[in-house]
């Protein structure tokens, strides 16, 4: 990458001979102020480059002399006179290292002797593999530019698209391919887009991994010549990675300050990323379609687009990085956004009763739920089918009758009547062999012909690829909502894919399972809001091995982990919020000792635990005492308080839970700045240690601020009111001692600022 600093002393030349029409035309080209708004698009023609601005963040590209799409820099905004040198393709430095690798081109199809990861690779019907891309034309509209790309050869078009989000700079890329030939091909491998990032030997990957119950693990290792695939072959997002990455460029990382470079994926099927690092220490990043198994045939007049691939950049650290994407999520992905509606409180019966439902339970449950200031009464598995455990129902979306013999009226009606809304849990893409669904329908899961069928969890996944089982899973959703009153669908998915045949395709079309399955799904998710559009959804995957930035368009909370222990929570919370907003993390107050570890603790750690997210209780109420429903009392209304500075406000991580702190910290400050809310836990002292002074971020500096302990004691010596600038460098001192210790704290800008 070159970036050459202001050739703005050719432009003072200029000046003298211009008119005054021109003047405006060039300060126009420069972004110059003197009441010109500049776009964050442009094209200089002269020089053949494309420069994005937004927020803080520059992008540009250049056509290089090849004709190919060229990286030239992504990082800080620059000056709007900042100019960059034309494109030039690196010449490559050996018979083994030829240029159309060594270029950091931004879509590269495989052919020309490309031995870099390819972004599209193509079978023609004539045998031939080769595809080259160059530079076709372009087009900017509004905040997208759309880069047309064209074989040496053959009619195949492949636009890129770069959608800008001017308040994060988050850029949204993509590639549709077109088949415009005579003849269908078979695309084997298409990737959203290539990332470029600039040699550096201080690059540090992080990423997210995990297992059931044991989901969001931040990793951290540092990039060297070599390959790093990240991927799901599962069929789904999958639990083992998660479609994120941060590359950090610093020796010594801070939270807060450094280049950070991230992105995502918008995909919840099988997917991929590679990282690869070159000899110079330059990293290309490609993701999207898993082209593991992959074939999809490509008709003439046809295309095939990719899913988003996100990326954005941020000098402010990873705590930045995940600022930025939290609000990009909140402000341009979620289904309301910008205008979503803060997460109620809501409770969940699946911990409470597991698939023993029934009326009379639910009901008690409910009452209790009200009397604490619960907002949403959710009735977890058991309710439909022969569903007595996880050996059979799925698939069979009647109201069970032994359980419900009214229907769900009589106690939908009820919680209407507490002051709640009413949430139903659903798994609609499964199906247990004993069930009259599979009974009827035993070519609608996925399979190999005389194959053994893999169960996981009991259960078979239907082939929702296939319009009959799409119209199924609609037409039961559709009538579930369209005959109750239904605020709320928990929507899960508790296995991975296996035999992923499709049998009743005809043969060359069995493998576009992989991208019709999870075309079907967001259809009918997007169809089921716009007939139902007051209905909320949560994503839930046995815990969180669905989240990604596809199925977050599509729903409005996220269920994290099947894992409740308030301890175990917080790294998995803590990881969780590098990729995604806690503003759409549900987290559930459960029963003490908790099943997953055994471990006992206080009402009060469990809450403070939960309200970093969006607070749920999952508790079985039918065991609290007087007291318990006091606590909880106190701390929903503590919470419904804070909850929107919680959920919306921008994260700081104080002090991280990683590499088994004892203490961990996290504060998150309304977006206007009128308020600051701090949790702070502690895991056992040691040795009289005292707990460590905070130190607190994104304070209006010299706004005035008092200090509220709501849960937890401050130390005896601390003042009430201080300026921003005090909290945050002379900092705070909580008293917390002892074993599985919490404390919330809240500060508040003084009304006149
Ligand atoms: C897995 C989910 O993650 C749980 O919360 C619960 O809904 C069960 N499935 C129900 O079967």
């Amino acid at each position: 990458m070159r970036v050459v600093t202001p050739t703005f002393r050719h432009g003072a030349r200029m000046l003298l001979t211009l008119t005054a029409s021109m003047i405006v035309l060039l300060l126009q080209l420069h972004g110059q102020s003197a009441g010109v708004h500049p776009e964050a698009i442009r094209y200089d023609e002269a020089a053949r480059i494309f420069r994005i601005d937004a927020a803080d963040v520059s992008y540009v590209i250049g056509i290089n002399q090849n004709q190919q799409l060229q990286t030239l820099y992504w990082g800080k905004r620059l000056r709007p006179g900042d100019t960059l040198s034309p494109a030039h393709a690196d010449g490559g430095s050996s018979g083994f290292d030829l240029s159309v690798s060594a270029t950091p081109q931004e879509f590269t199809g495989w052919g020309g002797g490309l031995v870099v990861v390819p972004n599209l690779k193509i079978t023609f019907p004539d045998g031939n593999r080769d595809l080259v891309l160059h530079y076709l034309s372009h087009t900017i509209r509004n905040n997208t530019l759309t880069i047309s790309l064209k074989d040496i050869g053959r009619d195949v078009v492949v636009d890129l698209l770069y959608q800008v989000d001017e308040a994060t700079g988050v850029l949204a890329r993509s590639a549709r391919v077109e088949n415009r030939t005579q003849q269908p091909f078979t695309i084997e491998q298409v990737l959203a887009a290539t990332w470029n990032l600039d040699a550096s030997r201080d690059y540090q990957l992080r990423y997210l991994t995990g297992r059931w119950a044991g989901e969001w693990n931040l990793q951290q290792t540092q990039l060297r010549p070599g390959k790093i695939v990240l991927e799901s072959r599962r069929g789904s997002t999958g639990v083992e990675v998660n479609p994120w990455f941060a590359i950090e460029r610093s020796k010594q990382a801070d939270q807060d300050v450094g280049d950070v470079w991230f992105g995502a994926l918008g995909w919840s099927g099988s997917w991929q990323m590679n990282l690869e690092t070159d000899w110079q220490n330059r990293v290309r990043i490609t993701g999207g379609y898993s082209p593991f198994d992959f074939a999809y045939i490509l008709s003439p007049g046809k295309s095939l687009e990719t899913p988003k691939f996100y990326g954005g950049y941020t000098n402010q650290g990873i705590g930045g990085a995940s600022r930025l994407l939290h609000r990009f999520e909140l402000d341009s992905i979620v289904p309301q956004a910008p205008h979503r509606r803060l997460r109620p409180v809501l409770y969940n019966s699946w911990e409470a009763t597991g698939f023993d439902v029934n009326e009379a339970g639910q009901e008690a449950l409910a009452e209790k739920a009200a009397s604490i200031g619960v907002e949403r009464f959710v009735m977890d598995d058991g309710w439909f089918g022969e569903r007595k455990d996880d050996h059979a129902g799925l698939g069979d979306w009647y109201i069970n009758p032994q359980k419900f013999p009214h229907g769900l009226r009589p106690m939908i009606d009820k919680v209407h009547a507490l002051g709640m809304d009413f949430g139903l849990w659903v798994e609609p893409e499964m199906v247990n062999p004993n069930s009259d669904l599979y009974r009827k329908h035993p070519e609608w899961v996925l399979n190999f012909t005389g194959r053994p069928r893999t169960e996981g969890r009991n259960q078979l996944v239907l082939n929702l690829a296939r319009e009959d089982v799409r119209a199924y899973v609609y037409g039961f959703l559709d009538k579930l909502l369209s005959e109750n009153d239904i605020a709320f669908l928990k929507w899960d998915y508790n296995r991975n894919w296996s035999e992923p045949g499709w049998p009743d395709a005809p043969l060359q079309e069995q493998k576009e399972v992989y991208v019709k399955y999870v075309q079907n799904l967001y259809s009918i998710l997007i169809e089921l809001r716009k007939k139902h559009p007051n209905v909320e959804i949560e994503s839930c995957s046995g815990g969180g091995a669905r989240v990604d930035l596809g199925i977050m368009h599509l729903t409005d909370e996220i269920w994290p982990s099947d894992n409740t222990d308030p301890f175990d929570r917080l790294s998995i919370q803590n990881g969780f919020s590098y990729a995604y907003a806690p503003g759409v993390m549900m987290a559930w107050v459960t029963d003490s000792p908790n099943w997953m570890n055994n471990r006992s603790t206080s009402l009060e750690y469990r809450f403070l635990s939960s309200m970093q997210g969006s607070l749920g209780i999952g508790a079985n109420l039918n065991k609290w005492t007087q007291e318990d429903f006091a606590t909880a009392k106190r701390l929903v209304a503590e919470y419904k308080d804070a909850r929107a500075t919680i959920q919306d406000g921008s994260l700081y991580r104080l002090i991280s839970p990683d590499g088994d702190s004892a203490a961990s910290v996290t504060e998150f400050v309304a977006r206007d700045g009128h308020e600051a809310v701090v949790f702070a836990f502690l895991h056992s002292s040691q040795k009289g240690q005292p707990y460590p002074r905070l130190y607190l971020h994104g304070l209006q500096p010299d706004a005035v601020y008092t200090i509220h302990a709501r849960e937890g004691k401050l130390e005896d010596d601390t003042v009430q009111r201080a300026s921003g600038d005090y909290w945050m460098h002379h900092g705070v001192s909580i008293s917390l001692r002892g074993d599985f210790q919490a404390a919330f704290l809240t500060l508040e800008r003084d009304s006149s600022q």
